[in-house]
């Protein structure tokens, strides 16, 4: 019986590390060039939230500033490129007419709140809270996206190499456009891009 049962035990941890390694090795590549459409997408949620750790950490006014443009850049450009290339490709793959939809009216309040702090000043408790809101949208929305939306669309036959390539393309092209002004927040930029 002691045998049986440590059998058992060590049955039970040996799934439990190998589950954990499988999950570890899951793909988790750069976001430009070469990520499928969902690693792409998944490095820019990861890539977004590390900048708001960041801004509740910054106590300097100048930081938080170019935390705060960062962020709201690095936002528009997400959404847009999910707007213009993803949402539309996955809404006719899944025949959708509920996760696209409410992504998209999330998507407009998170640019409601971009366009209060945006190129602002980041004084007082307002702007802080404002930041605060928005990355508790930023949050509810990726989870939406990482735990509804992206193993439904993992499931279809859509090419998301080739839906990576172009997200990736319009984000460097979108990036080009916007970066002339700030940007020295220590963030690689997209390869291949030019001004
Ligand atoms: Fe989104
Ligand atoms: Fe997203």
């Amino acid at each position: 019986m002691p045998i049986a049962s440590r059998k058992t035990a060590a049955a039970k941890t040996s799934k439990t590390s190998r589950a954990t390694k499988t999950s570890k090795a899951a793909p988790r590549r750069a976001s430009s060039a070469g990520a499928d459409a969902i690693a792409l997408l998944r490095a820019d949620h990861k890539e977004v939230s590390a900048l708001f750790e960041q801004y509740e950490k910054a106590r300097a006014a100048t930081r938080k500033k170019a935390l705060v443009d960062q962020i709201c850049g690095d936002l528009r450009v997400h959404a847009q490129i999910e707007e213009e290339i993803f949402y539309p490709a996955v809404k006719t793959a899944l025949k959708d007419r509920e996760l696209v939809p409410e992504a998209l009216v999330e998507h407009a309040s998170m640019k409601s709140l971009i366009e209060q702090i945006e190129g602002r000043a980041p004084e007082g408790e307002e702007f802080d809270a404002k930041v605060k809101v928005l990355s508790e949208y930023v949050k509810h929305h990726v989870k939406e996206e990482q735990n509804e939306l992206f193993p439904k669309v993992r499931a279809t036959r859509l090419d998301l190499e080739e839906l990576g390539q172009r997200l990736a393309q319009r984000k460097a092209e979108l990036k080009g456009e916007g970066d002339s002004s700030t940007s020295e927040v220590g963030r690689s930029q997209p390869v291949g891009v030019e001004a």
